[in-house]
């Protein structure tokens, strides 16, 4: 059932009020068990929700995102959004999610929704926006609680919004807030009509219900906004929440973060947790795909766990870098600092990894200039490959961190690993579970290090 005649709704205005009147004039008499679920963009203006485009002053990152989005948004046929809509969505978003013709983040109450959630329909200015309500399960809780007094009825709230689909068109009823109703059903480990035992069926009995009042609510004039559902029976919960409807992002499957964004050099202790050497491994795969001169794959890499081999490697190491550090006239405490440092962070790291280039791979000419430029070739070619390392352990959420160490110690790397005579040690990688995240440090602008001629 609609309830017609619901009032443009203004800041302030108290909707179970609003709701109860209404629901005079539609000679309706609440039952015990009804589920009434309410359009978010009313309850957005009650709470003041609403901000004008004209007072948000867009930062870089809006704009850039402006330049990016917005021809492919025109190749589409899409509405363009402006500067300052953008910088209103970012700074609902915790993290933009895919930003392409459209703009998909997820909000900072965990929903992935087109814009943030951020509606420019059914509110009366040209650049006026209703934004998410901040705690719309909060909101539902009130709402249910101040119908119950004014109708001693018991029935559940559902705080409803439309979102589009990934894998298809339309976009359908789902709810953002819930009060009185469980948001999901398990049915996993009941039969079906044959007697077999359900293994993964979850209904999403909340989303169900909003996406059937969403036809009656209709979407752009119709101003039905409050729609109740009578005789659907379902279980009363006095703690529902949305956040039982939210995947656990390690479940789920099609978040893909931008890798060659996110990646840090992670340099600070590792978490206690064991890495498993098959990732390692299996990002080193990954990393035999990086391009190379003359497809000669000159790289080579040595995996050392935690053991004997890498104490006394580093021991060895040290002892250089403290001859080299006090040849450089640099003072006691600069040298014990730094060979802790080193300490620290090539012996806690679960995995190090060294890098070399097998200079068997490089082709050899009497030229010395073409033969110097073959290394550099070789270099180049180690370099895509370690990139490519520190992309993979990234998108398999291991933390890591290039380190030029073993190019100043070659002589001692090779000794104490008793390398092959062609090796020429060049990096080492770091790698384990972080226990902290980074802050991305600083790039050069753009116009520093575009050159258009
Ligand atoms: C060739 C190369 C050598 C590096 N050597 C070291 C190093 O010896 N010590 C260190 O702390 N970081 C080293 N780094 C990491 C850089 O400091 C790091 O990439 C840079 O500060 C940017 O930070 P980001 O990788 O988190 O974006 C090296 C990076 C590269 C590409």
């Amino acid at each position: 059932m609609g309830l017609n005649g619901i009032p443009l709704i203004k800041p302030g205005d108290d909707i179970p009020k609003i709701i109860f009147n209404a629901l005079k004039s539609n000679n309706i008499t609440l039952k015990d068990g009804d589920i009434i679920l309410i359009a978010q963009t009313i309850i957005s203006k009650s709470l003041g929700r609403i901000i004008n485009l004209k007072d948000i002053t867009p930062s870089k990152r809006a704009n850039e995102i402006y330049q990016k989005i917005t021809p492919k948004a025109k190749d589409f046929g899409i509405p363009i959004k402006s500067p300052e809509l953008i910088q209103a969505i970012l700074d609902e978003s915790i993290e933009i999610i895919k930003s392409e013709h459209v703009l998909i983040t997820e909000t900072k109450h965990g929903f992935v929704c087109a814009n943030a959630g951020i509606d420019k329909s059914n509110i009366e200015g040209e650049t006026n926006v209703t934004l998410l309500p901040e705690d719309s399960d909060l909101e539902a809780d009130n709402i249910r609680k101040d119908l119950r007094e004014l109708t001693n009825k018991n029935v559940a709230v559902i705080i409803t919004d439309s979102f589009g689909r990934p894998f298809r068109i339309g976009a359908v009823g789902v709810a953002l807030g819930v009060s009185g109703i469980v948001p999901i059903i398990d049915k996993r480990g009941d039969k079906d009509l044959f007697g077999y035992e359900l293994q993964s069926t979850i209904i999403g009995q909340i989303d169900n219900l909003s996406s059937a009042a969403q036809l009656l609510m209709g979407e752009s004039d119709e101003g039905r906004p409050v729609i109740i559902i009578r005789g659907y029976v379902f279980q009363l919960s006095e703690n529902a929440s949305i956040n039982l409807i939210l995947r656990e992002k390690s479940l789920d499957l099609f978040r893909t973060k931008n890798i060659l964004r996110t990646r840090r050099s992670y340099k600070l202790e590792f978490a206690p947790k064991i890495v498993d050497k098959k990732i390692i491994e299996e990002c080193i795969e990954l990393a035999r795909w990086a391009p190379s001169a003359h497809n000669s794959q000159q790289w080579r890499y040595i995996i050392m766990d935690k053991g004997k081999n890498r104490e006394k490697l580093l021991n060895r190491m040290n002892k250089k870098l403290r001859d080299d550090l006090e040849k450089d006239g640099k003072s006691e405490e600069f040298i014990k600092n730094k060979i802790n440092r080193t300490r620290e962070n090539f012996l806690g790291a679960p995995f190090l990894i060294l890098l070399c280039l097998d200079k068997k791979d490089i082709e050899v000419y009497s030229n010395s200039e073409r033969a110097q430029n073959e290394y550099i070739l070789g270099v180049q070619s180690i370099s895509a490959s370690a990139t490519y390392l520190l992309l993979a352990f990234e998108m398999k959420n291991i933390a890591a961190c290039w380190y030029c160490a073993p190019l100043f110690s070659q002589k001692i790397v090779k000794e104490v690993l008793k390398l092959p005579e062609s090796f020429i040690p060049m990096a080492f990688f770091t790698a384990g579970y972080p226990i902290k995240s980074l802050k991305a440090p600083k790039r050069k602008d753009l116009n520093e290090i575009i050159f258009n001629l």
